[in-house]
């Protein structure tokens, strides 16, 4: 094969650095995959705009029949986003034996585990590697490099948005507001930031994760999601007053073939190697039975930085093509899913309430915890702005869900408590 062609759809932030490495690395990428690879057709929405790389203009094309039902292509590089409508299209053009390249994890989030089986009935690859932490290479590292183990927890920071406003909100007292628009000028926030704030995007990009190293069909809908809006320059303080870095943090586990994935904000030590990931970068913790501990960091976003991830699996496509063989054979989920209940759940936790300022308080309290064996790792009470109050925050041993939810209700019930202000997960400890 002399020559691979590829139809690009997107030609925006991540295409356009598409095009920009397809061109400024092409002899090295050549040399690597031992042949040329070729744009015939790139999909836009305007063709007559002007464009931020040199492309020649006969190339785009607003109809996506250009690439799909096009017999000169052989890779489609969807990089356009979209869902329902992407996914009719890629299924198109997977029937017309085209191999998939794509960034877009909304899509693979809801469509990856049928898209992988339709890719494996006709012989296609579909590679996603950019979809989960834009630059890090790390869906490829947990089909291939840790292929050999059995993967047992996977943790994360792979949202840029959240990790901005948290650093920033951390190490410099700006508000949650002012950050956000921040990270909207900078480019990494989605244009509807809600899916960063309110957590979906890190889980979408989880139960990718999830699925791979677990080799089950994850639902998007199985991942518990809860997002940084809640969170007080009040939380911050407390929780470095105890020594840790509160992130937004993405948790896959399997225990005993049981599988449990949530985005939730998290307290980690100080020390712990996810508290040292700052602003808009990314990192993702993986612990094989085998290997132990592995950590993989880099830029979560950006045209360039997803756009390696893009040409990379593109080149992987096209050594298949070369070998006459596909990826995706061996992708597709393998196991029943089956889901941890609350019960099997365990993880410390840290509760800041605010309670009456009186004798037997402190009793009430924790007769209700001794009463779900609860028992705690740290405790601090300081006087309260409310008069006649004081705030207690304690920091559990590892308990279930299921006490943490009883003992809520029961406290809930105390006159003496007059409101538990927060309840976040803190992982990486015991
Ligand atoms: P973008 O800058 O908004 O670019 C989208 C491109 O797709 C534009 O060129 C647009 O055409 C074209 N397009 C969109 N809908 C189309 C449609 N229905 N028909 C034809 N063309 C259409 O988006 P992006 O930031 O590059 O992101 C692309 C994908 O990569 C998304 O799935 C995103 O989640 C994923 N991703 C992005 C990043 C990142 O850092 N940006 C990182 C990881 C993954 P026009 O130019 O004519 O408007
Ligand atoms: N909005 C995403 C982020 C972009 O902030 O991480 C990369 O997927």
């Amino acid at each position: 094969m002399s020559q691979v062609n590829v139809g690009l759809c997107g030609l925006g932030t991540v295409g356009t650095g598409v095009v920009k490495l397809l061109t400024g690395h092409a002899d090295e990428i050549k040399y690597k995959v031992g042949t040329e690879i070729q744009i015939k057709k790139i999909l836009v929405n305007d063709v007559e705009k002007k464009r931020d790389v040199a492309i020649n203009r006969e190339w785009l094309t607003a109809d996506p029949e250009d690439l799909v039902n096009n017999p000169e292509i052989d890779v489609i590089i969807e990089v356009m986003g979209g869902i329902d409508d992407t996914n009719i299209l890629l299924e198109k053009a997977i029937r017309n034996k085209k191999h998939i390249v794509t960034a877009n994890k909304d899509l693979m989030a809801v469509y990856g585990p049928k898209l992988l089986k339709l890719a494996k009935d006709n012989k296609c690859d579909v590679f996603y590697d950019a979809s989960v932490a834009g630059g890090i290479p790390i869906i490829r590292p947990l089909t291939e490099g840790l292929a050999s183990d059995k993967i047992q927890k996977i943790m994360g920071i792979v949202n840029g948005t959240t990790n901005y406003i948290l650093t920033k909100m951390s190490d410099e007292g700006l508000d949650f507001d002012t950050v956000l628009q921040e990270a909207q000028k900078l480019g990494f926030a989605e244009a509807d930031p809600t899916a960063d704030v309110d957590g979906l995007d890190a889980a979408r990009k989880m139960t990718l994760l999830a699925n791979l190293a677990f080799k089950m069909e994850i639902d998007l809908d199985d991942v518990e999601v809860t997002g940084i809006r809640s969170i007080t320059q009040e939380d911050i303080a407390f929780a470095k007053s105890l020594g840790y870095t509160i992130k937004l943090i993405g948790n896959a586990s399997i225990y005993d073939g049981k599988a449990e994935v949530t985005v939730e904000p998290t307290l980690l030590p100080n020390d712990h190697p996810l508290a040292l990931v700052k602003n808009e970068f990314n990192a993702v913790y993986v612990y094989g039975k085998a290997v132990g501990e592995t950590m993989f960091y880099g830029p979560g976003a950006g045209s360039l930085p997803t756009a390696t991830a893009v040409v990379s699996d593109l080149m992987a496509v096209v050594k298949n093509i070369r070998l006459g063989t596909t990826g995706t054979e061996y992708i597709v989920p393998q196991y029943e899913k089956q889901l941890k209940q609350d019960d099997e759940k365990y993880m410390q936790y840290f509760i800041r309430m605010e309670v009456d300022d009186a004798a037997g308080t402190f009793q009430k309290i924790t007769n209700v915890f001794t009463d779900e064996n609860v028992s705690f790792q740290k405790i601090l009470q300081l006087p309260s702005e409310e008069e006649k109050t004081a705030q207690i925050v304690m920091v559990t041993h590892k308990i279930s869900k299921q006490q943490l939810v009883n003992s809520q209700e029961n406290l809930k019930r105390l006159d003496v408590v007059n409101e538990i202000i927060s309840c976040y997960r803190v992982d990486g400890e015991e």
